[in-house]
């Protein structure tokens, strides 16, 4: 018998960067009717199960919405309260659970907490923050309290001149890192979950989930043992050249994720809600952790895996890291997939527009929960936004790592602005990809070979295979460049044979297929084509 499984781990999510979905107000960025607008799209013409919407509270925008001044209101920019339960109440109609980002380890420095803490030193909100006094240099000279390093660049204190003391902030400056160690915040924040899921949302995707709590003593990082591995991503050399140990990732956090979790499971009465957290931490036992133990407390249902991310195109990095990251996993733990976000290159730039194919049918074909973001589905691509236009601050800090390039406006069609707003073309909040004209939602649906039309068969596919939805996963040796692994339940046997390859590969594989990456009626399990993706039905 097929264990029942619950909507989270069968469902396919789609992120939605809101101000790039679609404008109803011709502000020339993104808003909520404009989601609720095209929830039809999401579940009629995809299939996708759950959306996630990066931040749309009241902000003033610094780092785009991940700067929270209210975490129980939406920004007049995005729409109403009254708009998101509109929303929420149309993705429902349809089937579509409802994920929000929670940013918990930051506030804006505009959040009324944080101008109510940096008032004054005996302010009651003065602990909500993290303030420390300055250290001194033998000639006197002001330092900060200790060498961490704000991921954006710059030191991670900030001197506030009126109450002579500094506040930490991992990120820019007007994002005070929250102070988690002091139980009123922790309720306050608790409040800020209650909030949302009485009005019904189906849970949260946690920001920098691993960042909340720190060293409680705030001692210096030691430098790096290797330059730049703590991250993929390169933050510039200040930041790269330490170890971030005590900075982030302290073990204290856990305890506050089992208490969300409870939270959580108090509203999963009547439909079951979830926690994703984005954690970047690269070594999978210690991401495992993040899903708490049946013993001890469960933590989050999907602890985000970026380990596909930062891994070259071949065939042999992809299996050691899906093979590692299931061997690293509890049997009862939900694995997830995910290879392109706000803060990330798209795919179709990153391996090229083929690549690209095969990519989204081992995302769509992994055991667990896969996480698309718009526009992968078209094969939309990285917009070099022109200097004078860039508007990441963390893009401003390491140019070639700026974040505006993948957020750029969703293309829907032909028309002007790509069919997104009615704005003029130099009001968008950042330019559409020029590749609009034929890379749409309304061309890519009309031919039968666009990378639309595979995301829906993908998604179909899955929706109805009992060896996608429940079946294990092993992987199987075959010639170098291809991935090759089997997908098996009780009455199914699926083998994904990816060429990762601009070469055609001789597997002499066996089986009917069920769906190329060419979408055409030429593929032969034999022989896979260059870059060719194949789903195959063993007889
Ligand atoms: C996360 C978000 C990113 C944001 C940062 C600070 O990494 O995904 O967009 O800049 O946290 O909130």
């Amino acid at each position: 018998m097929t264990e029942k499984k619950l909507w989270w781990q069968t469902g396919v999510v789609y992120q939605i960067y809101p101000r790039s979905y679609m404008d109803t107000t011709t502000s020339g960025m993104g808003d909520l009717p404009g989601i609720s607008a095209k929830l039809d799209y999401l579940s009629e013409t995809l299939g996708v199960d759950a959306i996630w919407l990066s931040p749309f509270y009241p902000s003033p925008m610094k780092d785009f919405g991940y700067d929270v001044a209210d975490y129980c209101n939406v920004d007049p920019r995005f729409g109403t309260l009254a708009d998101f339960d509109e929303l929420l109440t149309n993705a429902h109609q349809r089937g579509i659970k409802l994920i929000i980002d929670w940013v918990p380890n930051h506030s804006s420095d505009q959040h009324p907490w944080f101008i109510e803490s940096r008032s004054s030193r005996n302010s009651p909100k003065r602990d909500w923050y993290v303030w420390r006094d300055p250290k001194f240099d033998e000639n006197g000279n002001k330092l900060p309290p200790n060498n961490w390093q704000s991921l954006f660049g710059g030191i991670a204190w900030e001197w506030d001149e009126k109450t002579a003391q500094y506040y930490l902030h991992s990120f820019v400056k007007e994002q005070p890192d929250l102070n988690w160690r002091n139980p009123e915040v922790q309720a306050a924040m608790y409040e800020t979950l209650r909030f949302w899921l009485k009005r019904g949302v189906d849970g949260f995707r946690v920001d920098v989930a691993h960042f909340i709590m720190k060293d409680p003593a705030l001692r210096d990082n030691p430098p790096a043992q290797i330059k730049g591995a703590a991250m993929h991503r390169s933050h510039g050399d200040a930041y790269d050249s330490q170890s971030h140990i005590h900075d982030h990732g302290h073990p204290d956090s856990h305890p506050i994720y089992k208490e969300v979790r409870k939270i959580l499971d108090e509203y999963s009465q009547t439909s079951p809600r979830v926690s994703v957290g984005e954690i970047h931490i690269f070594e999978f036992e210690k991401l495992a952790e993040f899903y708490g133990t049946p013993e001890e407390g469960m933590e989050f249902h999907l602890p985000f895996n970026f380990s596909l991310l930062k891994v070259a195109w071949h065939a042999a990095q992809f299996r050691a890291q899906v093979d590692a990251y299931e061997a690293a996993l509890p049997a009862w733990a939900t694995p997830n997939y995910v290879l392109g976000n706000h803060d990330e290159g798209r795919i179709a730039t990153r391996y090229g527009e083929m690549q690209s194919r095969v990519a989204a049918m081992m995302l769509l074909t992994l055991r667990g929960t896969p996480t698309i973001y718009y526009g992968e589905e078209l094969g939309m691509t990285d917009v070099l936004v022109p200097p004078e236009k860039r508007l990441d601050p963390y893009g401003l800090s390491v140019p070639e790592h700026g974040r505006d390039r993948c957020r750029t406006p969703m293309q829907w069609d032909s028309t002007k602005n790509a069919g997104f707003s009615k704005a003029e073309t130099d009001a968008l909040w950042l330019p559409i990809a020029e590749n609009f004209t034929h890379k749409n939602v309304a061309t890519e649906l009309a031919d039968p070979r666009s990378h639309l039309a595979l995301y829906r068969q993908l998604l179909a596919l899955r929706k109805e295979s009992e060896a996608l939805q429940h079946g294990t996963y092993r992987s199987l040796d075959t010639v170098p460049n291809v991935f090759l692994y089997e997908r098996q339940s009780e009455n199914e046997t699926l083998l994904i044979a990816l060429n990762f390859s601009e070469k055609k590969q001789d597997l002499a594989l066996e089986g009917n297929i069920l769906l190329s990456t060419y979408l055409d009626n030429k593929a032969n399990p034999q022989t896979l084509r260059p870059h060719e993706g194949l789903i195959i039905q063993k007889l």
